[in-house]
């Protein structure tokens, strides 16, 4: 279920903000009946109709890009920096599923789906996010142990599922280490091992869930098959049994 305002900007029609104007001014129905409550949600079998137009929805697109550094996780930018949108061939209404900071490169999933979407943050649903981590200093056994049974940053647990070494650099005092997380707090990687000691020098992510940046360049991306989708799709069902 998503609210009515949300559904007919991702449909194309409108902006949000627009969408709010027509549903105050009573002319949107839902299943023929006007409804002017800007809250109302709906799902994806209700007819919408404005001005007794009957919305199209928008298909939904699903798309993997490997995010260069220097470019902004968002739709539009006040600054009128790069974002992410600007490296995508699409007309449709799609946002970026997360945030990757500014400085950070690697794997980031776009779509118009926002359940697709949801899916894919929620850490109820285990999904792994895989970073990995150049860090200045040399890591040591007890800060990866401190990382892995969890970590209080700003009065809250910031968990990891697996933290792991990859090469230590003696002569630059640098470590390459893998973190794999299921959370998605904001610099929370960063935050992590600075709170251990070790501030984070280049960090890229290199897989969300099945989907890896191996084949593709920076600023290059593909779109999703319909297979991927259905996988990502099952995972929330799986949720449902249990
Ligand atoms: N954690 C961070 O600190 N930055 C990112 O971009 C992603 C995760």
């Amino acid at each position: 279920m998503e609210r009515l305002q949300k559904v007919i900007a991702q449909s194309g029609f409108s902006s949000r903000r627009k969408a709010e104007e027509y549903i105050k001014q009573g002319k949107v129905k839902v299943n023929g009946k006007i409804v002017t409550e800007l809250g109302t949600k709906v799902n994806s079998s209700d007819e919408i109709e404005i001005d007794n137009k009957i919305l199209e929805k928008e298909a939904k697109e699903y798309y993997l890009l490997n995010k260069p550094r220097g470019v902004i996780t968002s739709t539009n930018d006040e600054k009128g920096r790069k974002t992410v949108l600007d490296y995508i061939n699409t007309n449709a209404r799609i946002y970026p599923v997360g945030r990757l900071d500014y400085d950070t490169t690697g794997a980031l999933l776009l779509t118009n789906d926002g359940e697709f979407a949801n899916i894919i943050m929620h850490p109820k649903n285990n999904i792994d996010k895989l970073y990995l981590a150049k860090l200045e200093g040399i890591i040591t056994g007890e800060a990866i142990h401190k990382l892995e049974k969890g970590i209080e940053v700003d009065n809250e647990v910031f968990h990891t599922s697996r933290v792991k070494a990859k090469k230590i650099n003696k002569e630059n005092n640098t470590s390459l280490v893998e973190i794999t997380i299921h959370e998605g707090h904001n610099h929370q990687v960063k935050k992590m091992f600075e709170a251990v000691g070790f501030p984070v020098e280049k960090l890229t992510r290199k897989r969300i869930g099945i989907f890896t940046i191996d084949n593709l360049k920076s600023g290059e991306y593909r779109k999703l098959t319909p297979k991927e989708v259905q996988i990502v799709y099952s995972l929330k069902e799986k949720q449902k049994k249990n």
